[in-house]
C-alpha cells in the first residue's frame, strides 16, 4: 500500500461519511415517522405500555405518527388533556378510522391520543405526545 492508495481510501471514507451526514440531516428536516407501538401497532390486546412508548421518544415538529390497526374494531381519537386523563371519549377533537392513519405534528406542544372505546383508554391504550419547541442544544429540558 503506497501513499496514494492510502490517501484515496481516506478520501473515499470521508466522502461516504459526508453522504451519510447529508442524508441524515435531510431526514431530520423531513421529520421522522413513528409507528405507534412499533411492531405491536395500535392494539389494546398487545398489552403494550403505550405511555412508556410515547415518553421514550423525542418528538419534533414535522414528525409523523402512524397508527396501524384493524379498523373493524378500533380507531384513534385526539382528545383534550382533561378527556385524556378521565378517558372521556364522547367529544374528541379529531377522529381517525382508516386503520392506517398519519398525523403530522405541525407545532410544539402536547397531543393526546386514545381509542374511542373508553375501556381501551382505561386499559392504557393512550399516548401523550410531547413535542419540544426546538432541538435541545446540549441537555434535555
Ligand atoms: C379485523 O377484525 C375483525 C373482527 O374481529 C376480523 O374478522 C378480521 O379478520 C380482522 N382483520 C384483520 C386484517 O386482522
Ligand atoms: C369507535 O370506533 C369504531 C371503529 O371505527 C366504531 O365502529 C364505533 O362505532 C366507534 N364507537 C364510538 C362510540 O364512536
Ligand atoms: C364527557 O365530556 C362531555 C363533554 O365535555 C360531558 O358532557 C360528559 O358529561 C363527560 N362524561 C363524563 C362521564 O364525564
Ligand atoms: C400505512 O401507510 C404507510 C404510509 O403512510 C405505508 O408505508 C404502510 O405500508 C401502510 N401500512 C398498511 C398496513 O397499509
Amino acid at each position: 500500500m503506497g501513499y496514494f492508495a492510502q490517501t484515496l481510501t481516506t478520501n473515499k471514507m470521508l466522502c461516504t461519511l459526508l453522504v451519510i451526514e447529508l442524508s441524515m440531516s435531510y431526514m431530520m428536516v423531513m421529520g421522522e415517522v413513528y409507528k405507534v407501538g412499533d411492531s405491536a401497532g395500535w392494539d389494546v390486546n398487545s398489552n403494550l405500555d403505550y405511555q412508556s412508548w410515547a415518553s421514550s421518544k423525542t418528538f419534533r415538529v414535522d414528525d409523523v405518527l402512524l397508527f396501524e390497526y384493524n379498523a373493524t374494531n378500533e380507531n384513534v381519537i385526539e382528545v383534550t388533556h382533561s378527556d385524556f386523563r378521565s378517558c372521556n371519549t364522547s367529544t374528541p377533537i379529531k377522529v381517525f378510522n382508516s386503520g392506517n392513519d398519519s398525523f403530522t405534528i405541525k407545532a410544539p406542544g402536547h397531543y393526546f391520543f386514545t381509542s374511542n372505546l373508553s375501556e381501551h383508554c382505561k386499559a392504557g391504550q393512550k399516548i401523550d405526545v410531547r413535542v419540544l419547541k426546538t432541538p435541545p442544544p446540549y441537555k434535555f429540558d
